[in-house]
């Protein structure tokens, strides 16, 4: 069995990606709604909470866990050497998407939910493997509790189409070659974004 986490419906996008690939294996889905949102957690709070997922997943048989959070990833260098050994974070492989979009020295946008831009999570990554780098982080909780509320690409209210319209406004003015959606929430909403961009590439953490 593989699991795969989230504090609500942020993961299900990774969750049916991994539900078109993986066809002799079971797949359990965990959202943590009752402790939603994590993004405005304490890093305390959000290590313990990922240690409640994941001791769940385990005692449900689970051999491998897919944190489909990128806030609960960025506490990953904080889990027991147990959990980490069976938990797989989602942060390296969205630094270096962006990193191979946007070039040597490039600029990258990132949003995300409120700790994980104040931690520099995404920035910490990228610089390690790029100093020269340019990262810019928008902490967009707002945007998680929209998603939460049924905003999607297929199902954007007039005010929504204007708050997206903002955000990537701000992100292309910045000059930025690559977008990461540092949150998998925002992935219901990636081709509104993409739409809004133009040539800006756009990383889904929950796609890749
Ligand atoms: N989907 C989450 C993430 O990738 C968490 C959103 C939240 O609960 O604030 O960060």
């Amino acid at each position: 069995m593989i699991g795969v986490f989230d504090s609500g419906i942020g993961g299900l996008c990774s969750f049916e990606r991994l539900n078109k690939i993986i066809k002799d294996e079971e797949l359990v889905y965990l959202a943590d709604r009752g402790n939603a949102p994590y993004g405005t957690r304490t890093r305390a709070e959000i290590i313990s909470l990922a240690k409640r997922n994941i001791a769940k997943l385990r005692t449900l048989g689970a051999r491998k866990i897919l944190i489909a959070c990128c806030t609960a990833s960025g506490i990953y260098g904080e889990l027991d050497e147990d959990e980490r050994a069976i938990a797989v974070p989602i942060i390296t492989p969205a630094a270096e998407a962006a990193l191979n979009k946007a070039g040597k020295g490039g600029k990258i946008a990132v949003i995300s939910t409120m700790f994980t831009a104040k931690n520099h999570i995404f920035k910490n990554e990228i610089l390690k493997k790029d100093e020269t780098a340019t990262v810019t982080e928008y902490g967009e909780q707002l945007l998680v509790e929209l998603v939460e509320l049924g905003a999607s690409d297929s199902a954007l209210l007039p005010r929504e189409a204007e708050y997206l319209d903002k955000l990537c406004g701000k992100i292309t003015l910045s000059g930025a070659a690559a977008l990461i959606l540092g949150c998998t929430h925002f992935s219901h909403l990636a081709e509104e974004i993409k739409k809004r961009l133009g040539s800006i590439a756009v990383i889904d953490t929950a796609a890749l």
